[in-house]
């Protein structure tokens, strides 16, 4: 009996080798989100995009993401970092306006940093940090904003000058740091989305722009490599809305359908927000409704229920909608470009890209289509951290992760310092011999029970005790 002891006790120390060092759950619990603004879902099938395609294969693709309405910048970069809707989160605009407050928001502008834009709903840096751990953030939308009175561990001011390759080298560092690394962090570069407005999506001067950010990609994964940092961290690749091909051919003048001293015109096409001037609301309604084919014209209350963009004050008793592919303006000084977004999020040009690969995710898995909003649930499951109340659904996403994905009830992340690639030998031997020494004062302190007391052996079933981090607790 003593010989099977040891044999078993000799088997599971080899496992306990073999497992610790991999199974670290730090290693799993570590994750950058990435968003290059306006990357529409097809553009990697534009031109030739060698690291998009190697995410792909050594990860997972949601080919189109189905994103939120409005398809802006704002209200998206918002609704990933926090699983909600615009109406639910309150950033329902690029530029808007708040009737309590009484200010306007543009995100050009300072007031911008006024938290009180940002507070009906907590990013997930936030989060993030209330549960112990820490967050690195570069330039992602307001992630410099005091927010429920947290900034990020670490971020960027707002600098639109600030190279692509210096973000990723500060936040790169931040999770190489062998002091306190972050353990989540959030990248934002402006481009393709400023040269699809500048240039339209159609045009072929868009290909050298999207090779570009491949090779930007291309660029930070070198720079995870070279930290050592590529095989634990998980990396997600997405964007916040598509692009489509504007013509001056499709132009809807509004001056011609309405006196501009009844309402205040807010935002910018393809959806502006009409505020009517006191008592004036029916006669702008009426005016608008029926004006031109390639308007959609809503009151408030009748927005169509899937665009879940009405429950927020900031949202204009009138909302206006342009056809896809038409702008509208209230006349032609109002500026053209040949490329937007914003338009009904059902639209598959609006669709951003999304490829993720790391610990926590598949090899070479892909499917049509997932909703944006249920990253945020699939995020707080990979960081093993609490979802603030939310839109999405870990069902949404859930396979694309690994089979022995995080235990999600595990404490808070230690957030031991991280090794080093130069030293990744060391973290294995102190693990293995962690893993040995364990097995071996069980069996010393098991065979005296049993030499002393002469009890029937059952060892195995009491040995899974040693062993908590191969269960699965996916739910959540
Ligand atoms: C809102 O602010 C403007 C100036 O910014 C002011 O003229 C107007 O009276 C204010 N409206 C209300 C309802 O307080
Ligand atoms: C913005 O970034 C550029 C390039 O790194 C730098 O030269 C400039 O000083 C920065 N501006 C501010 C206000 O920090
Ligand atoms: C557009 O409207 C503004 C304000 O009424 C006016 O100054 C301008 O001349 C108009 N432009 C055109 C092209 O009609
Ligand atoms: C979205 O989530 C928020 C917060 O839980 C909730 O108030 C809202 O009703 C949800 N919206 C939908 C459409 O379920
Ligand atoms: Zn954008």
């Amino acid at each position: 009996m003593a010989e099977r002891l040891v044999k078993a006790s000799c088997l599971l120390a080899v496992i306990a080798m073999v497992m610790l060092p991999s199974c670290r759950p730090e290693d799993l619990r570590r994750l950058l989100l990435v968003s290059f603004d306006g990357f529409r879902w097809d553009y990697v099938q534009l031109v030739a995009t060698p690291n998009f395609h190697a995410l792909m294969e050594e990860g997972v693709q949601v080919k189109r993401m189905e994103n939120t309405y409005i398809t802006k910048t704002f209200p998206n970069h918002y609704s990933l970092v926090t699983g909600l809707h615009a109406e639910s989160h309150g950033v329902v605009a690029n530029i808007m306006y708040d009737p309590d407050l009484n200010m306007t928001f543009d995100m050009d502008g300072t007031e911008a940093r006024d938290p009180r834009w940002w507070n009906q709903a907590t990013p997930l840096w936030v989060t993030n940090q209330r549960a112990g751990g820490r967050s690195g953030a570069a330039m992602w939308p307001g992630s410099d904003v005091e927010i429920q009175q947290t900034y990020p561990t670490h971020f960027l001011p707002y600098n639109a000058s600030m190279s692509f390759e210096d973000r990723v080298r500060t936040l790169v560092g931040w999770f190489a740091q062998k002091e306190q690394p972050v353990s989540f962090g959030v990248l934002y570069w402006e481009e393709p989305d400023a040269s699809g407005h500048r240039l339209g999506p159609d045009s072929p001067e868009m290909k050298p722009i999207i090779a570009d950010i491949d090779a930007k990609l291309g660029f930070l994964r070198d720079e995870l490599k070279s930290a050592g940092l590529y095989d634990q961290v998980n990396l997600v690749v997405t964007s916040d809305h598509g692009m489509v091909q504007l013509s001056t051919e499709r132009i809807v003048e509004l001056d011609e359908y309405l006196s501009r001293d009844l309402y205040t015109w807010i935002d910018k096409s393809p959806v502006v927000g009409i505020l009517p001037k006191e008592g004036k609301l029916e006669e702008v309604y009426h005016s608008l409704a029926n004006a031109n084919p390639h308007l959609h014209v809503y009151k408030r209350e009748e927005i169509p229920e899937r665009f879940h963009y009405m429950h927020n004050d900031r949202i204009m008793p009138i909302i206006i909608e342009a056809e896809e592919g038409w702008t509208v303006v209230r006349n032609k000084s109002d500026g053209f470009m040949l490329g937007n977004h914003g338009y009904d999020n059902a639209l598959s040009s609006m669709h951003p890209v999304f490829v993720a690969r790391g610990p926590a995710f598949q090899h070479g898995y892909s499917k049509d289509s997932a909703r944006a909003v249920d990253l945020y649930p699939l995020m707080c499951h990979i960081l093993a951290l609490p979802p603030e109340s939310n839109n999405g659904s870990l069902s949404g996403l859930r396979d694309l992760l690994r089979e022995a994905t995080p235990p999600t009830q595990a404490p808070p992340p230690t957030l031991a310092p991280h090794p080093h690639v130069t030293e990744p030998a060391y973290a294995s031997v102190v693990g293995s011999l962690l893993g040995v020494a364990l097995v071996l004062g069980f069996l010393l302190v098991f065979l005296k029970q049993v030499t002393r007391r002469q009890l029937p052996a059952t060892p195995i079933g009491n040995l899974e005790i040693s062993q908590p981090l191969l269960q699965d607790h996916l739910d959540m």
